[in-house]
């Protein structure tokens, strides 16, 4: 987005002003150490058409280039990988739509550029299908998505070597009890006040709410399978 208003009117109904670059780096620079690890998620609840899940994407595909450029199946796994730790809702339809795109063609020009002819089709539908999945449109505020129903995010973890897990919650739910003691919450993970249907989970040694669905483990490439 060139300016930071569309329409006067968009302002007066949904206070949609967009933060420039300047501000949106100042920002994340609070938190920069987690903006530059590849698999560290960042939800944005009111995410318009993603000026800073685009700047954080940017670091993460920074990372990732340094690391894997030379190996393209291990560049598209870390960049699949960045995307799907990407999350975002937002009240307008177009703006959800721009967002998704942007983040699209953003992480489709990198690997264009650094695979060259290398890139493989897979990849690239493997990462618009979890922006579709990540970037919903909803209200932050009740936290119900467009129709009526609790926004449902899935959380995307790799177990096996190319497989990947996933697992559905109710935002409303991971966001009961979050947060540390400097307001930091961590998405999908972590509260020490756990209500009764809250599970423990060895891996970060935390409860979390259940998940309302587990999907079978599948390869990362193939996600859309999961429908
Ligand atoms: C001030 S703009 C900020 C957009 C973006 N975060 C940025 O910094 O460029 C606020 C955005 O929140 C959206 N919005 C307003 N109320 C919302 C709500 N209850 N839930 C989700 N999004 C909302 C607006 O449509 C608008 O895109």
């Amino acid at each position: 987005m060139e300016g930071q208003v569309k329409s006067r009117d968009r302002v007066r109904e949904h206070g949609e002003v967009f933060t420039n670059p300047r501000e949106v780096n100042a920002m994340l620079d609070m938190v920069k150490q987690e903006t530059e690890r590849i698999e560290s998620r960042f939800l944005e609840p009111a995410c318009g058409d993603g000026n800073f899940l685009i700047e954080i994407i940017r670091r993460k595909m920074a990372v990732v280039k340094a690391r894997y450029a030379k190996s393209p199946s291990e560049y598209e796994r870390y960049a699949f990988l960045a995307a799907s730790s990407i999350y975002g809702v937002e009240l307008l339809q177009d703006n959800v739509e721009e967002c998704r795109k942007r983040l699209f063609e953003f992480i489709k020009g990198e690997a264009e550029k650094t695979l060259k002819s290398n890139l493989e089709p897979a990849f690239l539908d493997a990462v618009a299908y979890v922006l579709e999945r990540n970037i919903l449109c909803g209200d932050a505020l009740t936290l119900k998505a467009n129709d009526g129903e609790p926004i449902i995010f899935s959380e995307w973890s790799f177990a096996m070597g190319d497989k990947v897990k996933r697992r559905d919650f109710r935002l409303d739910e991971l966001l009961e009890g979050g947060g540390d003691k400097n307001g930091q919450m961590s998405l999908f993970g972590a509260s020490m006040t756990p209500t009764s249907s809250w599970e423990w989970d060895e891996e970060i040694n935390a409860y979390i709410p259940a998940p309302i669905r587990e999907y079978p483990l599948c390869d990362w490439r193939e996600v859309r399978a999961y429908g």
